[in-house]
């Protein structure tokens, strides 16, 4: 028996993460449907965001400057806030979905920092990787699907509305680190980290990330005795 009522198992953990543009929000919805149709109950949710106070974080990290030059933010400074906001998300809603058996679900999460502010902002990804064990206590997701485009295909793709200070204030060579990132990441991780071909429509970018779910995920949640923590 799984769920709440049996200490020994917990909910799945997956993110979805990628360079601009790639479809996350789109993703993570139909991967949910996806999720639900089989049984699972589901928790949704978004970095920076999720919580009241990262959601007032987002809007801090995310409001652009007007100084198009960039750099007008510290990185490491993002990667606090980042880490702030992912504290909450965590402490408040992740680990307590996760201990009562629902898969929870993540547009973003930590290799987005080690992307963004390492790979791509020159922080170094030893101080990012301690920053986010102190902030997840160790909680690293069990799938992680890498969003995979070309920047230039991703950045086009985004709503003049929907344009951040990430894509208004950092420039290509930026967004190719990061993209880079992720693919370095996933080379370092292949166990956790799927990258999914996200330049294809929908319907098929959607079919490939279930059956990546499918084929990592088996129908047993896992032993909360898996779950990578430090403390
Ligand atoms: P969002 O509009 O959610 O971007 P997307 O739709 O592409 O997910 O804005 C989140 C932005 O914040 C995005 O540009 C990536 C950036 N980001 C970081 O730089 N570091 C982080 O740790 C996280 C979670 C996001």
């Amino acid at each position: 028996m799984t769920g709440p009522a049996d200490p020994a198992k917990r909910g799945w953990f997956i993110t979805i993460e990628g360079p601009e543009g790639g479809g996350k929000t789109t993703q993570a919805e139909r991967l949910r449907a996806h999720l639900v149709a089989t049984g699972r109950p589901v928790h949704l949710t978004r970095e920076p965001g999720g919580t009241w106070l990262g959601e007032r974080v987002r809007d801090v990290l995310l409001a652009r400057t007007g100084d198009a030059a960039g750099a007008a933010t510290d990185p490491l400074t993002d990667a606090f806030l980042f880490n702030a906001a992912r504290r909450q998300l965590v402490s408040e809603i992740i680990r307590p979905a996760l201990a009562a058996g629902t898969t929870v679900l993540c547009a973003r999460y930590a290799d987005s920092t080690l992307a963004y502010q390492g790979y791509g902002a020159g922080v170094p990804l030893d101080r990012l990787r301690a920053l986010a064990e102190v902030a997840t206590d160790g909680l690293t997701p069990d799938l992680t699907i890498v969003l995979d485009l070309p920047v230039e295909a991703g950045l086009a793709r985004k709503a003049p509305d929907d344009v951040t200070r990430f894509e208004a204030e950092f420039d290509l060579a930026f967004h190719r680190r990061v993209r880079d990132g992720f693919l370095a990441l996933a080379t370092l991780e292949p166990g956790r980290i799927v990258v999914v071909d996200a330049s294809r429509p929908i319907e098929d970018v959607a079919a490939a990330v279930v059956t990546a779910v499918d084929a990592r995920l088996p129908a047993d949640e896992p032993e909360s005795v898996g779950l990578r923590t430090t403390r």
